[in-house]
Order: C-alpha cells, then sequence, then structure tokens
C-alpha cells in the first residue's frame, strides 16, 4: 500500500513539525513527509528541516497580490509533489475557504488551547489572565472556520500560580509534541488505503 505523501506547513521555530518528522521515521507512521514549506523564507523550521534531510520550500507570501493567489500557489506546490496530506504545525496563515474545500479533512492543525477555549492568539496569556487552572492543547480537522473543525486529541496541563506565559507555553509544547504525531497518524489512516488528494486521482 502506497504511503501518503505529507506536506508540514510552518512559520517560525518548527518543533512540532520536528516531533512529527521523528516520528515519520518509525516503520509504522502511514506517511512520508515530502514537503516542508514556510511561508517565511527565514523561519528556522526551514533550516532545521533541510538539515534533517527533508525537502524543503520557502513560499513567502508577500510576493502575492492577496490570500487567494497565495493559496492558488500553495495548491499548486503541494500538487506538483502528489501531496495527500497536509499538517500545519504553526503555519501562521489563515487559508482561505476556497483552498480548505480542495483539501477536504486532508488539513490537520494543532492549536495551543484546549479548544473551542481560546482560538486565536495569545491562548496562554488568555488561560492565565483567565484563572484557569487548566491550559492544553487540541490537535483537529481544519475546516472553513478557524480552529474549528473535528477534535482529534486533546492534551491537558494544569495551570502553576506562579505560571508564566512562556513556562505554561513550555509545559503545553511537551503535550503537543506527544500528542500532533499519535492523531495525526491515526487520522491518516481513517483516511483508507488510497489518501490521493481528490483532484490528482
Ligand atoms: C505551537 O504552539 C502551535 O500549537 C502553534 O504555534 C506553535 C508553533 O510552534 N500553532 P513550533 O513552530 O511548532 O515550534
Amino acid at each position: 500500500m502506497p504511503e501518503a505523501r505529507l506536506a508540514i506547513l510552518i512559520s517560525g521555530r518548527g518543533s512540532n513539525m520536528v516531533a512529527l518528522a521523528n516520528a515519520a521515521r518509525a516503520p509504522d507512521f502511514p506517511a512520508d513527509i515530502a514537503l516542508v514549506l514556510s511561508n517565511k523564507a527565514d523561519a528556522q523550521g526551514l533550516e532545521t528541516a533541510a538539515a534533517m534531510g527533508l525537502e524543503t520550500l520557502a513560499l513567502p507570501h508577500r510576493g502575492f497580490a492577496n490570500r487567494e493567489a497565495f493559496d492558488t500557489a500553495l495548491s499548486a506546490e503541494l500538487k506538483a509533489r502528489h501531496i495527500d496530506v497536509i499538517a500545519l504545525a504553526g503555519f501562521m496563515r489563515i487559508l482561505t475557504p476556497g483552498f480548505i474545500r480542495q483539501w477536504e479533512g486532508r488539513i490537520v492543525n494543532i492549536h495551543p488551547s484546549l479548544l473551542p477555549k481560546y482560538q486565536g492568539l495569545d491562548t496562554h496569556a488568555r488561560a492565565i489572565a483567565a484563572g484557569d487552572r487548566e491550559a492544553g492543547c487540541t490537535v483537529h480537522v481544519v475546516t472553513e472556520r478557524l480552529d474549528d473543525g473535528p477534535v482529534l486529541a486533546q492534551a491537558r496541563v494544569p495551570i502553576a500560580p506562579d505560571d508564566t506565559e512562556a513556562t505554561l507555553a513550555a509545559r503545553v509544547l511537551a503535550q503537543e509534541h506527544r500528542i500532533y504525531p499519535a492523531a495525526l497518524a491515526a487520522h491518516i489512516r481513517s483516511l483508507g488505503p488510497k489518501q490521493a488528494c481528490p483532484d490528482q486521482r
């Protein structure tokens, strides 16, 4: 059975990308990482991916007139590499409804909160400010609504009274690295034996 071809989309540090890439080395992981793509040319994660021997591509969004134009180019790059599944890993760009429809069910994201709480940015600061006693992270299928869509996995961590945004983020990040590879693998398996994007069949 052919493995799914996975693209990981990043914008920065890339620690979740590394967690996925390490997990993908296991023989029973259901996907090969065919591409690590960043919308920022200077993303640290691109260098890390190249050092790990992965194919990388910078597609700076600034070169495009609007979101639709960027997403059209993004889709073309993914299709040129016969990508089946997309993992967003710190990809700080909202995708257009047209792009999401084209890849329906095949885009997975990790978000640093216990969705549906704290969609959007600054999740840890908001959880601390609200006096929450726990925080966490969520792996979900991407739909047209931001930080929404079927939940594949969640992990919870306690919030300590002296937590700062940074200490809480570090505690949550360790859980992100743990749950993302497993949840993504399970989702890819659930797509069935032929994972190709409908447009590419
Ligand atoms: C992670 O906290 C992820 O949940 C969020 O952005 C951060 C990316 O970190 N979407 P990294 O680039 O994977 O290290």
